[in-house]
């Protein structure tokens, strides 16, 4: 059982959230317990203001540490063995592995950011992880927290329709998906690739592994670099070499004469 806190000064935004989809399967099956807290209300004055103007001056407003605060410990009162999650751009880059680790825990509180930023007294001492979705600029952390959820709760056992579908999912093995086709077999006049239709489940998984990996190489050489390779993927991949360099040695001979 995996229990997610959300706080936020936008509750409603995640209301349509928690209704559709894998997240409200995984709510109805007790996969997930998921709840919504408004840090507007662990304001303390009469206006419940979140956010204050930066000392030292300039633009830009600077959440309050004092709801913050009172709403992060109320939520790790209720789940101790939680660990608290900072959306926040400076964070470290979200991937497929950081959601396997967050996934391992029984608790996740994540605390959605403005862009501008949170009192730096609240990062130091309430903590544990710092998180960014990537290199570009969000008003808030409420689309990284939505983003995270989705990535973790897939990992849950009994959350997909395909029991092990997450284990043949694009980063899970460091490669992107091979193609995919559905019917008619015939689209347009582009046809179904053969081996597919033949029900060679070993041939079948051949040409699976060889299109994920050309469209890794295509696509995402960076993560080729990243990965370590089998015996039958460095086959693969020198079975293309040595067409590319057939290739180039017959252009050169031809140059020659
Ligand atoms: Cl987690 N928060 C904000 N505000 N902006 C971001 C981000 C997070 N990740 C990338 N940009």
């Amino acid at each position: 059982m995996m229990n997610f806190d959300v706080l936020t000064i936008f509750p409603e935004m995640f209301d349509p959230f928690w209704a559709h989809g894998i997240i409200r399967r995984a709510i109805e099956h007790k996969k997930i317990f998921t709840s919504t807290v408004n840090i507007r209300d662990y304001a303390r004055d009469r206006h419940q203001v979140t956010d204050d103007r930066p000392y030292g001056g300039g633009s830009g407003m600077v959440m309050k540490p004092e709801p913050l605060a009172g709403a992060i410990r109320a939520a790790t009162r209720r789940t101790p063995t939680a660990v608290t999650v900072l959306l926040t751009p400076q964070g470290r880059p979200f991937d497929q592995n950081m959601a396997k680790e967050l996934a391992s825990f029984d608790g996740l509180v994540l605390i959605c950011g403005r862009y501008e930023g949170v009192d730096e007294r609240i990062c130091h001492d309430l903590i544990d992880y710092e998180i960014s979705i990537g290199d570009y600029v969000l008003t808030g952390g409420e689309l990284a927290a939505m983003i995270i959820v989705e990535a973790v709760t897939r990992l849950i056992p009994g959350t997909l329709g395909g029991e092990n579908a997450a284990e043949n999912d694009s980063f899970s093995n460091g490669l992107l998906e091979h193609a995919h086709y559905t019917r008619p077999r015939i689209f347009e006049g582009r046809e179904v690739p053969e081996v597919l239709l033949s029900g060679h489940h070993q041939e079948i998984e051949r040409w699976r592994l060889e299109s994920s990996l050309m469209r890794t190489l295509l696509k995402r050489s960076d993560l080729l670099h990243q990965k370590s390779l089998n015996r039958q993927e460095i086959e693969i991949l020198d079975k293309w070499r040595r067409k590319i360099n057939n290739i180039i040695e017959l252009h050169h001979k031809k140059d020659a004469e």
